[in-house]
């Protein structure tokens, strides 16, 4: 198989992932941070290895500022939810998907103000239309980084000097991007990053992170055991514990560890460099090919690996169904994110979604390219 749906989980992963979740399993997959065995301290110990070459990536300074979730959805609920109240006003955007939207629509209901700030055809915000919208209670700004139908990467360092220069929460959805784009907590004035594990950073499914400056006040939703405080009915309040509650997935953050290793070896700038020259080639001969209509922007320094197209006249899960049958993954429909396809025109149909990963070869993607101008002349 030929697969090409990075964008919904990396695949396949570095062999030392594979490696250090099965000797997880098999040697230390003890409850970590409960008990004083040998067992669970080598598990606590891993656990905090990850957080401190996650935090390198992304030049967090304080690795406990990082909390282990159980996908990016994930992560983003417990940014959103844990901050936004009745009465805030909260700018999201268009492109959002729908693990920013439905949470924010749902407290919405509950009376915390929306707006949803449009994007141009190619997918990038407006930043003076994100300022006007600014008021005396906009409590968060929340951005998707780099978007899962278009590819496209929005400027969040801009972004993130307004929320900074008005005292707002700058949240960003990495989905995508965190550990193929390089993200800057500090220079880009991030407050919370939410990112999977699972995807860019090469780890299990299962895994996901949420990175929390210590100076946002935030609740936690959910509460329980964290073999901290345990004498105390009250929810610990230092990080990461305070998001932490329960056994967490130490197999998967163990392989996650390995993951985000075998990128650093790499260089984030060589994985990039690498997913840049697919991508660059894979628009370039689909648009040569007559019925093919692409989405996304050309510029390629604010694009990431997605190339959304349909071809003319057939139904995209019918492309995405001849191609599994030619034996290449691709995802097809509108991705989670239901209001971007208003804006490029494919609210009836989705998209065809071809992602490429770092261990895709030009080659693949020329056997890819032939069989797409195979179904494209049927
Ligand atoms: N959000 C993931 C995707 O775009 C699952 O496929």
């Amino acid at each position: 198989m030929i697969y090409l749906d990075n964008a919904a989980t990396t695949f396949p992963k570095p062999q030392q992932v594979y490696d250090e979740v099965l000797e997880c399993m098999r040697n230390y997959a003890a409850n970590p941070g409960r008990s004083s065995h040998d067992m669970a301290i080598k598990a606590e110990s891993k656990i905090m290895e990850a957080r401190q070459e996650i935090s390198t990536i992304f030049n967090i300074k304080n690795p406990l500022n990082i909390v282990f979730t159980s996908n990016a959805t994930d992560g983003l609920n417990i940014g959103i939810k844990g901050i936004l109240k009745a009465g805030d006003h909260v700018i999201s955007t268009m492109i959002e998907h729908n693990s920013v939207l439905r949470p924010i629509n749902s407290l919405n209901k509950k009376r915390t103000e929306v707006s949803l700030i449009g994007v141009n055809t190619r997918g990038y915000v407006n930043i003076e239309a994100l300022k006007k919208e600014i008021k005396k209670n906009t409590k968060a700004i929340v951005i998707n980084h780099a978007s899962n139908v278009l590819g496209t990467i929005q400027n969040i360092n801009e972004i993130g000097k307004i929320a900074k220069e008005k005292g707002i929460i700058f949240m960003v959805d990495a989905s995508q991007s965190a550990g193929v784009v390089p993200i800057d907590v500090v220079k880009d004035n991030i407050d919370i990053l939410a990112f999977p594990g699972h995807k860019g950073l090469f780890g299990p499914q299962g895994t996901g992170c949420i990175y929390i400056n210590e100076k946002v006040n935030m609740y936690p939703y959910t509460e329980g055991g964290t073999g901290s405080q345990s004498n105390l009915m009250k929810q610990p309040k230092f990080l990461p514990d305070r998001f932490e509650s329960g056994t967490r997935n130490t197999p998967g953050i163990a392989g996650l560890c390995e993951g985000v290793k075998f990128i650093k070896k790499v260089g984030i700038d060589k994985i990039r460099k690498h997913e840049n020259m697919i991508t660059k080639y894979l628009v370039q001969e689909l648009s040569e090919i007559s019925r093919i209509k692409i989405y996304g922007g050309s510029n390629y320094d604010n694009r990431a690996a997605v190339v959304s197209f349909n071809i003319d006249g057939i139904d995209s899960s019918e492309v995405g169904y001849l191609l599994n049958e030619e034996g290449v993954a691709v995802r097809t429909g509108y991705h989670c994110a239901p209001l971007i396809h208003g804006i490029i025109g494919t609210n009836y149909k989705g998209t065809v979604r071809i992602s490429p990963g770092y261990f895709n070869t030009l080659k693949e993607i020329e056997k890819t390219i032939e069989i797409i101008k195979k179904i494209s002349t049927k």
